[in-house]
């Protein structure tokens, strides 16, 4: 952004949230300070990028678009006061202002009345010209107008978004059954505006997929965050709540316009002194922070805090004063947040304390700390990440992927109704291609959750382009075929499948203080993405992008034409030269998880072996010769893994050992595809250069050659990991590439 930009766009933020906090307090604003407010909002888009606004930057829409909007209601009204509606409010005032350059008229209830009185005594003479945004619950909306009903019972966090006539006024209105999903209804007007969609006729009812929509930050109480590639964190520095939480605020704003509503702020590898009592009443200042927008605080507990705090000896969850323990610390907790949401928890995992150490099980654990949160309506997520890192990696009938399973289906109906399994996407953890946990259809008796992971830990940690919506579709699709009848485990985490009471999708997000969030632009796309796969998993892959990229780069089509299918592609473009055939991670695994280094995972008790050697390559999870992972999935999906014929291309090698003269599908070898698929993935990151070249002036600089950096350095990492993978793979096999590109290079 230019110096000037930034200047105006500053002012223009001061001056309008000036307005705004007016009109929040009931204040008309005149006409000649919105004049003014209007004139320097309007200075050019390209100029104001405020990269914190992400997706909700509100640029001013250009004449023709804003045509569009020429009736758009000039007055807001709101039934009700609460701080979420506040928000509502105060959002689309700054958005409407923003990209129409329209100050709405921010009316009380009684103000609204009088007009409809008036209205009565004239609408026989002429029709008013006024039209209202109403924003009501629909009790609210009931008791104005009752014949205005949705065509169903909305559930929670739901919205509606119609035209009315109210006693001859054209409204548009935005009503939910609570305050949440008019909020959530305000951001969806906003994006429509933003994207230049017609809403003169508008009648969109939406609910959530799942209840629990959930963001996790991996935040270390210093400050550094777990595999966050954004900068520090934006709650806590050096051991406390930072002073300055502006940007918790600015991060639930995002979260809310993207239906979240929960988030735990803390790593998952909990630190137990986030319990402590001091560091709670610090805490309460981010929930303070979220509440405005409707998003539950959360915190990541260590199961052994009982013991770790001094307070006890023990923390085995079976005994009557461990019980104690969290009763009355979960009461402190609310005491501080009324609205606290819950706890997250990982426990004998990765060195982590946990039940085994009392012989206990991962149930026992759970309902513990849930009986604790029970009366206050808290849940608690209980990770099924759990495994034991020192596998013998000698024994081939070892294997990572069978534990969550192994573990939690014995336990299925075990744990308490206010417990939610949370289950990564696939067995392993986060690689660029597993199939999906076959644990999703082993617990009919039990809440459950996805776990996808929004920071790119694996995927090029937001130095290299991969938009992971489509991976997270294949597996939110992915029929699970539970009792032979259709079950996708997007219904299975929504607890349609099975009836159970709740059930989520969560997200690891690891945002930081850069002013991108994720540390580049592009990928905030995930964030983006997470959020409105998880409200509707219906969505395609490329609606959402297409959406997200209007949202940030505004409605050029070359622009978006241009982002949405480089996004699109990028995944299989990192696949490609990372990991083929569903081969599993290549990376330094003991390491940065970055770097190529595909002998790292082998030979060590991490169990994400691949099993390379001279002859061939791949996991046998196979039932008949293998480790047997694959009789975990329901029989029609076993029967398609366990098949060598009818096993899909892209999981060949997560559940099979085959030579590498093994003729795929696509009818080249094993080991020809890896080179070709190599090269053709180098080649392809490298056109990402080109394309983004075509959008030179078409957008503001400052985001253009940021990308254009990013986009550069990643070509030459896919060499690297192309000329890695392709030397290793040879020297393995002494296969030579037909097209003799790989060679031989000296070991000096
Ligand atoms: C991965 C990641 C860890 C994280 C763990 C988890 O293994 O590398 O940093 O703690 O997942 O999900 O618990």
């Amino acid at each position: 952004m230019s110096f000037d930009g930034a200047i105006s766009l500053r002012f223009c933020r001061g001056i309008s949230s000036l307005g705004n906090r007016l009109l929040s307090l009931g204040v008309k604003v005149l006409p000649v300070a919105a004049a003014v407010i209007f004139h320097y909002c309007a200075i050019p888009s390209f100029a104001a990028q405020v990269e914190e606004d992400a997706w909700l930057r509100y640029a001013p829409l250009d004449q023709r678009q804003a045509r569009l909007y020429e009736n758009f209601p000039s007055r807001l009204v709101i039934f009700g006061n609460s701080s979420v509606l506040n928000s509502a409010q105060r959002e689309l005032v700054r958005g409407v202002g923003a990209m129409l350059g329209r100050m709405l008229q921010v009316e009380t209830e009684a103000e609204f009345s009088s007009f409809l009185q008036t209205a009565q005594r004239t609408t026989e003479r002429k029709p008013p010209k006024e039209r209202f945004l109403v924003l009501a619950t629909l009790a609210e909306l009931e008791r104005l107008t009752p014949r205005l009903r949705p065509s169903h019972e909305l559930t929670a966090d739901g919205y509606w978004l119609t035209t009315a006539d109210i006693d001859g006024y054209e409204c548009l209105v935005i009503t939910g059954v609570g305050d949440r999903g008019i909020l959530y209804g305000a951001f969806a007007l906003l994006s429509k505006i933003a994207r230049g969609e017609n809403i003169s006729s508008v009648d969109a009812v939406q609910e959530p997929n799942a209840p629990l929509r959930w963001v996790n930050q991996w935040d270390n109480l210093d400050g550094r965050i777990e595999r966050g590639y954004g900068g520090p964190s934006i709650f806590f520095s050096d051991g406390k709540v930072r002073d300055d939480l502006t940007r918790a605020g600015e991060y639930a704003r995002l979260l809310a316009s993207i239906g979240i509503n929960g988030c735990a702020i803390n790593n998952v590898n909990a630190n137990p002194h986030v319990l402590d009592d001091a560091f709670l009443a610090q805490v309460r200042r981010i929930a303070e922070a979220f509440r405005p927008w409707g998003v539950q605080l959360a915190l990541s507990v260590d199961l052994s805090s009982p013991k770790a705090l001094g307070d006890l000896d023990t923390f085995d969850p079976l005994d009557p004063r461990v019980g104690e323990w969290w009763s009355k610390k979960v009461a402190t907790i609310y005491r501080e947040i009324p609205d606290f949401g819950g706890f997250v928890v990982k426990a004998d995992s990765e060195g982590r304390a946990g039940p085994s150490a009392y012989g206990r099980t991962q149930a026992d654990a759970a309902n513990v700390i849930a009986r604790a949160l029970k009366p206050h309506s808290g849940v608690v997520f209980y990770r099924a990440f759990v495994y034991n890192h020192h596998l013998d990696w000698r024994d081939l009938k070892n294997d990572r992927a069978k534990a969550a399973y192994d573990i939690f289906h014995p336990l299925d109906g075990a744990f308490d109704d206010n417990v939610i399994v949370q289950i990564k996407n696939g067995p392993i953890d986060f690689q660029v291609r597993e199939p999906v946990s076959p644990l999703f259809a082993g617990l009919p008796h039990t809440n459950e959750a996805i776990e996808l992971q929004i920071t790119q830990e694996y995927t090029g940690q937001q130095r290299q382009l991969c938009f992971l919506v489509p991976m997270w579709k294949e597996a939110l699709d992915f029929d699970m075929r539970v009792n032979d009848e259709p079950s996708a485990v997007a219904d299975l985490v929504a607890g349609r499948t099975f009836h159970r009471p709740t059930g989520g999708v969560v997200g690891v997000a690891d945002v930081g203080m850069d002013a991108t969030w994720l540390g580049n632009v592009l990928a905030m796309a995930n964030l983006y993405g997470f959020g409105r796969l998880a409200w509707d998993p219906g969505l395609s892959a490329e609606s959402i992008v297409e959406e997200w990229t209007r949202l940030t780069f505004g409605n050029n089509p070359l622009v978006v034409k241009t982002i949405t299918a480089m996004q699109l592609n990028s995944w299989s473009v990192y696949e490609s030269y990372t990991g083929f055939l569903g081969v599993g991670t290549l990376t330094n695994i003991v390491g940065n998880h970055y770097d190529p280094a595909p002998e790292s995972s082998e030979r060590n008790g991490w169990g994400q072996w691949h099993r390379a050697d001279h002859d061939g390559i791949g996991m046998d999870r196979t039932s008949a010769t293998g480790a047997g992972f694959i009789g975990q999935y329901p029989p029609a999906v076993a029967k398609l893994y366990e098949s060598l014929a009818a096993c899909p291309d892209n999981l060949l090698l997560f559940f099979h050992h085959v030579p590498y003269t093994y003729k795929l599908h696509s009818g080249k070898t094993v080991i020809q595809h890896v080179y070709d698929s190599h090269y053709d993935g180098a080649e392809r990151a490298h056109e990402f250069v080109f394309q983004w070249e075509t959008l030179h002036g078409q957008i503001d600089d400052e985001r253009y050659t940021q990308v254009l950096t990013m986009l550069q350095y990643q070509a030459q990492e896919a060499i690297v990991w192309r000329d890695t993978i392709c030397d290793w793979i040879y020297q393995l096999s002494g296969i030579p590439d037909q097209q003799g590109r790989v060679k031989i290079r000296s070991s000096q």
